[in-house]
């Protein structure tokens, strides 16, 4: 049976550079908090009309095929990771088969917010391995700056978040310990409503201790996107932050050695540690608790912000172009995120 291998990887960034300073002209926050408590510097806030999530994603699957050595016709299967769509439906992987001018492949959207890249290479995975398919394109893609609370109500979350696309090109190898060792997908969905988007949905209230936007009353055909909903701001994300937190920091080492136990490795045998990259102090966290070198984490939220699907891949490609990532390396992939969900991946490369 073959495993898979990463045979081209890539990643997009908007040029648009939003410093914590210029959040100021919009909340109250200040470049102190978000540093000591984030360690976000900065991120990119993508072109409001000409960039989506899909052309951020097209970006980065161009560079990744092309590194390949392939051409987009040669794709079999597309799976886009995001929780920032174009639409809300269809998803965005025909958006992007469309735009790449692709053939009539399957395109699957995963929607597993910040763990959705590792599910999707876990996904992908098991299509090489079994033999349906030969080239694979992954893409994580968020243009989170749409849909943020930019008043300072929302300022606890709004501050994290940044765009950008990453995108892989998985392919068999025969070649003996090459490529994925394996993946590891977890859920507990008893706390899915501390880090969240209710509205639009078809929730009305079912889950909800707080009621959020009066579906009782409303008419017919007004339930779905109201009025009110956007008055009282019910149309943007909510966090618990202190409580994500708690459980980030259990989550990751435990899946991370889950991983190693799985091939009998530990944790010095890692050469990179690619977290998500959720909060520096998260990852610094994950370090200290692993005692892992700073040699063994690479982390650039500093620069990116959280970019949710597409943190591990713009990751892990700025590492490889730094020259960080070599042949025959061991590379952990980790992440952890609403729902909540949590993933790992282990692969040689
Ligand atoms: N600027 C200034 N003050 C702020 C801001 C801000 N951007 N945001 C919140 N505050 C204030 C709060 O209003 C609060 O003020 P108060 O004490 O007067 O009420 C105070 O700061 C502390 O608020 P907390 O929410 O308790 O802040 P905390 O110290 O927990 O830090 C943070 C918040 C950074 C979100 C932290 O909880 C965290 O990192 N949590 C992890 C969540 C995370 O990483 N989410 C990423 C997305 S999910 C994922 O990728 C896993």
């Amino acid at each position: 049976m073959p495993q898979s291998k990463i045979a081209g990887i890539g990643y997009y960034v908007p040029k648009n550079v939003f410093t914590n300073n210029d959040l100021k002209k919009y909340m109250d926050t200040s470049d102190e908090w978000i540093q000591e408590r984030t360690g976000i510097q900065e991120r990119r806030y993508a072109h409001r009309t000409e960039e989506t999530t899909t052309t951020m994603g097209v970006e980065a699957a161009t560079i990744a095929i092309e590194r390949a050595g392939i051409t987009p016709q040669d794709i079999d299967f597309i799976i886009f990771a995001t929780i920032c769509p174009d639409y809300y439906f269809p998803g965005c992987g025909v958006l992007l088969q469309r735009a790449m001018k692709m053939k009539e492949i399957g395109a699957l959207d995963v929607r597993n917010q910040c763990s959705g890249f590792v599910y999707a290479l876990s996904i992908a995975d098991q299509f090489i391995k079994t033999g349906m398919y030969k080239n694979i394109l992954i893409v994580g893609s968020e243009k989170h700056s749409f849909g943020l609370d930019f008043s300072t109500r929302g300022r606890n979350i709004s501050v994290i978040f940044g765009d950008g696309a990453g995108a892989v090109v998985l392919q068999p190898t025969t070649k003996e310990g090459q490529g994925i060792l394996s993946t590891h997908l977890h859920s507990d969905g008893e706390s899915a409503e501390i880090l969240s988007m209710f509205n639009p949905g078809t929730h009305a209230n079912h889950w909800l201790p707080n009621k959020v936007a009066d579906f009782d009353d409303a008419d017919m055909g007004e339930m779905f996107m109201s009025h009110d909903m956007i008055d009282n701001a019910q149309n943007f994300p909510n966090m618990d932050g202190p409580a994500v937190f708690k459980k980030a920091i259990v989550k990751f080492p435990e899946v991370i050695m889950e991983s190693l136990t799985a091939n009998g490795l530990q944790t010095t045998d890692i050469n990179l540690l690619i977290p998500h990259q959720a909060n520096l102090r998260i990852a610094q966290y994950v370090q200290q608790k692993l005692k892992l070198s700073d040699e063994q984490v690479h982390n650039n939220i500093q620069k990116f912000g959280n970019t949710t699907a597409a943190s591990i891949p713009i990751a892990l490609c700025e590492a490889w172009e730094m020259g960080k990532v070599k042949e025959g390396d061991l590379i952990c992939l980790a992440a952890f995120g609403s729902g909540f969900t949590w993933a790992s991946a282990l692969l040689r490369w």
